[in-house]
């Protein structure tokens, strides 16, 4: 059994013109340690997704349907109380902005103990001795100063650093992270994500990485779902996305990857065109007015999710003529000078 399976998970939000679905049918899962990248454009449901797991979600949205099951039980629709269990405990989330998750009048201790007795009881010489612990294992050198800073004496790596120490206190089995270094230097990014990736490891966590980068995913992550208007459209290994992914979408995804050591002023956007307006009701594939194979059977009803090879499915009728290697958008993205 996953530790966290997402089943048709639908989002939604009151707007004057009724309501819409900002996730329209997210089907995913984490097993216990693994790392899974969660990727799409902006817009397309990413976060709101995190939100609907741990239900911390904006003014306005529900979930209107779908399952959420964490070790085969549903955590959807749990009331509030019982969700408190869970939120935090056994499933921690940490942000794209450390700055907005600490509390600026609180030192940077007095946070992680607070943290420690809400979730494990801790206090006291205990906390204190498990708080620098915690600093410690995120690499935060000298970390009994460190107990003392304010966040705002903290640089973007270390406020992040300290943000997952928090999120680590009540030992999660899962960790959400929603972009967790767009915020940061590039040179930071890789620290902190180098950190996560060691966590992970470390302390058999699974963590869910939410991205807009696939190539980020393809350095820390095992497995990968592609997410376009509010769906996973492609779910595999990162292997099988890489190498034979099956949606026009990954592809044209892949494609806009620019090379670390190619000429990158040279390269074009792959997908022409832009995500669609979720306001609106999507019939049939979201993804077919931009895409060069779709035909009149892709413009109905929805397309299901499916099997194409153990742990590897999508979402498109035309899979069968995907490949990484098909030149689909006519240019390749590389073509360009
Ligand atoms: N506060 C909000 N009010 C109304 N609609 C929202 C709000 N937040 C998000 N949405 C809608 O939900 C969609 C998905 O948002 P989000 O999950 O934040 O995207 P992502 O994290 O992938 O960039 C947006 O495209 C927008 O249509
Ligand atoms: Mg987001």
């Amino acid at each position: 059994m996953a530790l966290l399976a997402i089943r048709d998970l639908v989002t939604q939000f009151k707007s004057s013109a009724g309501p819409f679905n900002a996730v329209n049918g997210v089907t995913l899962e984490v097993e216990r340690g693994e790392m899974v990248g969660l990727v799409g454009e902006s817009g397309c449901g990413k976060s709101l997704t995190l939100r609907s797991i741990v239900r911390v979600l904006p003014r306005g949205a529900r979930i209107a349907g779908g399952q959420i099951l964490y070790e085969g039980n549903d955590i959807a629709h749990l009331s509030s109380g019982n969700l408190t269990r869970f939120r935090g405990r056994e499933i921690s989330m940490i942000l794209q902005d450390p700055m907005s998750a600490l509390n600026p009048v609180y030192t940077v201790g007095a946070q992680l103990m607070e943290t420690l007795r809400e979730t494990r009881g801790l206090r006291g010489k205990a906390a204190r001795q498990r708080a620098i612990e915690l600093l410690r294992l995120v690499n935060i050198p000298d970390p009994e100063r460190r107990l003392e800073s304010y966040p705002h004496q903290l640089s973007g790596g270390l406020s992040q650093r300290v943000v997952i120490a928090i999120a680590l206190c009540a030992q999660p089995k899962v960790l959400l992270a929603d972009e967790p270094t767009t915020a940061l230097d590039v040179t930071v990014q890789a620290q902190i994500l180098k950190l996560l990736k060691d966590l992970q490891k470390q302390l058999q966590m699974a963590v869910l990485l939410v991205t807009h980068d696939l190539g980020l995913v393809a350095q820390t992550c095992s497995r990968v779902a592609i997410m376009y208007a509010g769906r996973v459209i492609e779910e595999g290994t990162v292997e099988q996305i890489f190498e034979s992914p099956r949606h026009p979408y990954t592809v044209g995804l892949i494609e806009s990857i620019p090379l670390v050591d190619g000429p990158l002023h040279t390269r074009l956007p792959a997908i022409p065109g832009s995500p669609p307006n979720m306001a609106k009701p999507i019939i049939g594939c979201a993804f077919a007015p931009r895409c060069p194979l779709a035909s009149n059977e892709c413009r109905e009803g929805t397309i299901p999710l499916y099997d194409v090879a153990p742990q590897h499915r999508v979402a498109c009728g035309k899979h069968a003529l995907v490949s990484k290697h098909s030149v689909i958008y006519g240019v390749r993205a590389n073509a360009a000078s």
